[in-house]
């Protein structure tokens, strides 16, 4: 079968087309015909050896991507033969509190990931998805939109009438967008561009301001709440925005410490956190149990993801670039074209 993989060293030009062995399912195993990748910024590091530079090569990439199960083997129960499935972001992080076991279990490194023709996994290591999302959509669901969920529902307990602010207009964003206003939310988005602004504004966001022509927009995000402040950021910035999401953070509101766009070290002044009563939650994708119950509000919702473009399997160095620059919307999708 073919696959794409990270070959020699590092780097999105040394990702290249290799042949491995068709894998058949063991107990409890299925097997998948890959139709759709999503990319994350996670990926995009990974291929240029920046997520973890000791990881052996070769390595398939990719942690989310959605098929449809060919082949099971014996004692499989959770699916069947037909059902269209999206992977897992941990393989083995099913319920309950994560451990280093857990989440060591993750697609596109350690473990080969999604751009490859067949997949065999576990039968715990993938969900079934809701009927009305394309192939790519339902690829957006494993890590961004269950990072969105777990940082606005599981971890973060929203409320109809609650604020949230949303950084930029990446996966992670629009999926927090679309998941806060279904739940009655207002939404404040930043973002670096006035027309993504205006995109997102479509999608639902109430109000947006323009990072880039307002650095100090954590204010700015106070004087929209009527000077409380929101009740929870969904904090893709890290150490570089930090600081601002402290000014915009409402007294006992909650910050998802979820990304390091900006960077992931810098000096700053923690009093805020306290004297705030501020709760930094760090966010790692969720388990399985929240992926099901996210499923369950996506179809009941009837909630599609927000795919900015889609390329084929095969210009997947492109989409990389894309991401590298900024350039996209909401998420950047992979099709595999194996009708
Ligand atoms: N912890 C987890 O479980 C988890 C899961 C998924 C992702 N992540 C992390 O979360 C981050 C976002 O991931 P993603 O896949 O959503 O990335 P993405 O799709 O590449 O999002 C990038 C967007 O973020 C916005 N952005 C960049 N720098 C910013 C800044 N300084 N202030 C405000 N917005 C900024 C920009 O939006 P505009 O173009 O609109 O300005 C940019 O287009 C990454 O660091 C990723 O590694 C973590």
């Amino acid at each position: 079968m073919k696959v794409i993989e990270i070959h020699g060293s590092f780097g999105i030009k040394n990702l290249v087309v290799a042949d491995r062995p068709e894998p058949r399912p063991g107990p409890g195993e299925v097997m998948v015909r890959m139709k759709a990748a999503s990319l994350n910024y996670r990926d995009l590091l990974t291929v240029q050896g920046m997520y973890n530079p000791k990881q052996p090569l070769p390595l398939i990439p990719c942690s989310d991507g959605t098929g449809e199960v060919v082949e099971t083997g014996p004692r499989v129960t959770r699916v069947k033969v037909g059902d269209r499935v999206a992977t897992t972001f941990f393989q083995g992080w099913i319920s309950g509190e994560p451990t280093f076991e857990k989440v060591s279990t993750t697609l596109g490194g350690p473990l080969d990931g999604v751009l490859s023709e067949y997949m065999v996994l576990r039968e715990d290591g993938v969900v079934q998805v809701p009927e009305h999302l394309s192939d790519e959509q339902a690829a957006t669901l494993p890590c961004a939109a269950l990072t969105a969920w777990s940082a606005l529902v599981t971890q973060g307990h929203i409320r109809p009438g609650d604020s949230v602010l949303v950084l930029g207009t990446g996966g992670v964003a629009m999926c927090a967008l679309q998941f806060a206003k279904v739940h009655g939310a207002k939404v404040i988005l930043i973002s670096s561009s006035d027309e993504k602004l205006e995109r997102a504004k479509l999608i639902g966001a109430d109000q947006g301001i323009n990072y880039t022509n307002v650095p100090q927009w954590g204010k700015a995000v106070r004087d929209l709440t009527g000077g409380n402040g929101v009740d929870h950021i969904v904090e893709v910035g890290g150490a570089g925005t930090l600081a601002e999401s402290l000014q915009a953070i409402r007294i006992g509101g909650q910050i998802s410490l979820i990304g390091v766009l900006a960077g992931p070290q810098k000096e700053m002044n923690i009093r805020p956190i306290l004297m705030k009563n501020v709760r930094v939650q760090g966010i790692f994708v969720g388990n399985r149990e929240g992926f099901e119950a996210m499923n369950r509000a996506v179809a009941f919702h009837k909630i599609k993801p927000i795919v900015g473009q889609t390329f084929p399997l095969g210009q997947v160095q492109e989409a990389l670039h894309l991401m590298a620059g900024r350039g996209h919307f909401g998420k950047l999708c992979l099709a595999f074209q194996n009708e």
